[in-house]
């Protein structure tokens, strides 16, 4: 095998683990999230002021007795369990940020086309600022608004990515395959849509959950629902419509295989049954902290998923069969 070919698969290799270990750090900040350790470490990048953090209140510095982050009335908020968790969720991030590091250096050094490269930059300049508002949503005390901005950019991120390994191979690109086929384009993107509508809207119920969260000290799950708002059955009754768009696209796409690789379009519509299941679950077992983080990892992953379905649709050469 030709050393170039050699080279473009440690970078395509590279570009993909990223991408893996970002799904990760999302299923581990809704670990963070669900188990209520958000605030397990009051400040950042040091926890209660120490690189490693403290195992026994004892340990804590005085400060933190009288920080509105880490205590009440004079009196220390301290769990270990809750101040590990966060701190494990940190260092995941720094081993991220080394991983999209290490996939940049590849693409300027093996990079065999320049869109390739500039999305890998991208990558690089987003796990940055993700780093950044990380601290924020701790410094802002769980702002919601932070927390989905957080969560936007986490996506954005993975899109970057996933563009990046898109663009990291030698076959011919751009190449819209089928450029006026506009059945298949309203289906593409109406689902596209109606996705991202309905991640936003989860973002929203997530909101609302939050503050239950808070006012029931993550106690009392089951009297959650009743609490919430139109956006929650919005979001409810919008997933049947994706559903519905998802066997339409299928159907759409299928008519051109071999040319469109099945598996693109198959695997959002396998994801969005998972997704449907597990907020069934949310909502009829009252809020399971271990189906939350998986909720959330498979909406992300949607989004994800019908990115790189787009990708394949829109970029590919005919004569690859679509895959990458
Ligand atoms: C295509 C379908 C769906 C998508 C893309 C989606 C996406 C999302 C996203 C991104 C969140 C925010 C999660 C977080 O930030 O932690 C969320 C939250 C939520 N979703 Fe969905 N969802 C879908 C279907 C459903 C269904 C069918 C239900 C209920 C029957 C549901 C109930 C909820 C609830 C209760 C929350 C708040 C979860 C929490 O507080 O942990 N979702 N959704």
């Amino acid at each position: 095998m030709p050393d170039s070919d050699n080279t473009i698969r440690r970078y395509r290799r590279s570009i993909r683990t990223s991408f893996f270990l970002v799904l990760f750090l999302v299923f581990v900040g809704g670990v963070v999230r669900s188990t209520g350790a958000g605030l397990g470490c009051p400040d950042w990048p040091k926890c209660f002021g120490l690189w490693i953090p403290p195992t026994h209140i004892s340990e804590v510095p005085d400060k933190y007795w009288n920080d509105p982050l880490s205590s009440v009335n004079g009196q220390i908020i301290f769990n270990p369990v809750k101040t590990w968790i966060e701190y494990v969720n940190r260092l995941i991030g720094v081993v991220i940020g080394f991983a999209i590091f290490l996939q940049f250096v590849f693409s300027v050094l093996y990079g065999p086309t320049t869109v390739g490269k500039r999305f890998s930059l991208l990558a690089l300049f987003l796990v940055l600022f993700e780093g950044w508002l990380g601290s924020k949503v701790v410094s802002t005390d769980l702002k919601p608004l932070v927390i989905s901005l957080h969560l936007f950019v986490a996506l954005i991120l993975g899109c970057a990515l996933l563009a990046a390994l898109f663009y990291a191979s030698n076959r011919k690109i751009p190449v819209s395959a089928f450029k006026n086929d506009k059945s298949v384009e309203r289906v593409l993107w109406l689902t596209s849509l109606l996705i991202f509508l309905q991640f936003f809207l989860g973002t929203e119920v997530r909101s609302q959950v939050d503050v239950l969260f808070r006012r029931f000290d993550f106690e009392f799950r089951d009297l959650y629902v009743q609490q919430l708002n139109w956006s929650f059955y919005v979001h409810r009754t919008l997933s049947i419509l994706v559903l519905i768009m998802m066997v339409l696209q299928i159907l759409r796409f299928a008519k051109r295989f071999p040319v469109v690789n099945l598996y693109q379009v198959i695997t959002p519509f396998v994801l969005t049954l998972f997704l449907i299941l597990s907020g069934v679950i949310l909502v009829y077992f009252d809020f399971p902290a271990l189906v939350q983080p998986f909720h959330l990892v498979l909406g992300f992953s949607i989004v994800c998923a019908q990115f790189w379905l787009i990708l394949n649709h829109r970029f590919s050469d005919p004569s690859s069969n679509g895959s990458a």
